[in-house]
């Protein structure tokens, strides 16, 4: 039986949560997963991951095939992190708070924008569609890599509203930066994710679009579980 496929081999269900950085989806999503007890795919993790290792073996951004090469070899070596264990390993080493930095997340902007590399990375996302359901959060979730998706979230904030979030959230780690810089960094990797020509970021057109800017996290969860409730 494919994995996919249920015991009586119906599709498992999948809920994307796609957007733009800063707009929640990873903790909406993570929080959709736990109540639902479903598996949960951090699309953006295996995007950063890739441009990591890219960074950490000295392989140009730009280089094509040596960064296909590396995806390939990648998806089929490397676990995701799950609930009982949650750090992200490569090679041995803790990483995740690697991933997270601004140099990680601008290379791996860059990369998720060739489309040889999009196309490498498809079949290993699609791998984490297993019973009893996946809540998959990234860009392309509801568009490319799950188009049959049981339900399609776009949650979206004013750009100006994110960066203030990530400043606070580095405020709360004693990291300071510019709030300027900020604004201006998140407005040119929007642009970049939307405006590419292998999947961009947009909403799928059947997708319930959430704009979050002038709510907190517990009303984007309600509408959000109101949402999974209309469908399951
Ligand atoms: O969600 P995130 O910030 O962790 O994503 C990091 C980068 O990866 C982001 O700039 C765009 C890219 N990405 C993508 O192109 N498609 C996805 N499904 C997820 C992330």
């Amino acid at each position: 039986m494919h994995a996919s496929r249920n015991q009586s081999g119906a599709a498992v269900p999948v809920i994307t949560v796609d957007g733009p950085s800063g707009s929640g989806k990873g903790t909406i999503s993570q929080c959709l997963a736990e109540k639902l007890g479903w598996h949960h795919l951090d699309s953006g993790a295996l995007y950063r991951l890739l441009a990591y290792a890219a960074l950490q073996q000295a392989v140009p951004l730009d280089d094509v095939d040596a960064l296909v090469q590396l995806a390939t070899r990648l998806s089929e070596t490397y676990q995701l992190p799950t609930r009982e264990h949650p750090a992200i390993m490569l090679g041995g080493e803790d990483v995740g708070l690697a991933l997270r930095t601004e140099s990680c997340a601008e290379a791996a902007s860059k990369t998720a924008a060739l489309p040889e590399v999009r196309q490498a990375l498809l079949a290993w996302q699609r791998h984490y569609r297993r019973v009893p359901g996946l809540i998959a959060d990234g860009r392309d979730m509801g568009t490319t890599v799950f188009p049959d998706a049981t339900l399609k979230i776009y949650l979206t904030a004013r750009p100006e509203v994110r960066a203030e979030r990530r400043y606070n959230q580095l405020k709360n780690k004693g990291i300071v930066v510019d709030l300027g810089d900020l604004v201006r960094e998140v407005e040119a990797r929007d642009l970049r994710d939307s405006s590419r020509k292998a999947s961009p970021l947009m909403p799928a057109e059947d997708a319930v679009i959430l704009d979050n800017s002038d709510q907190d996290e517990s009303r984007t969860l309600e509408q959000v579980l109101q949402a999974v409730h209309d469908v399951l």
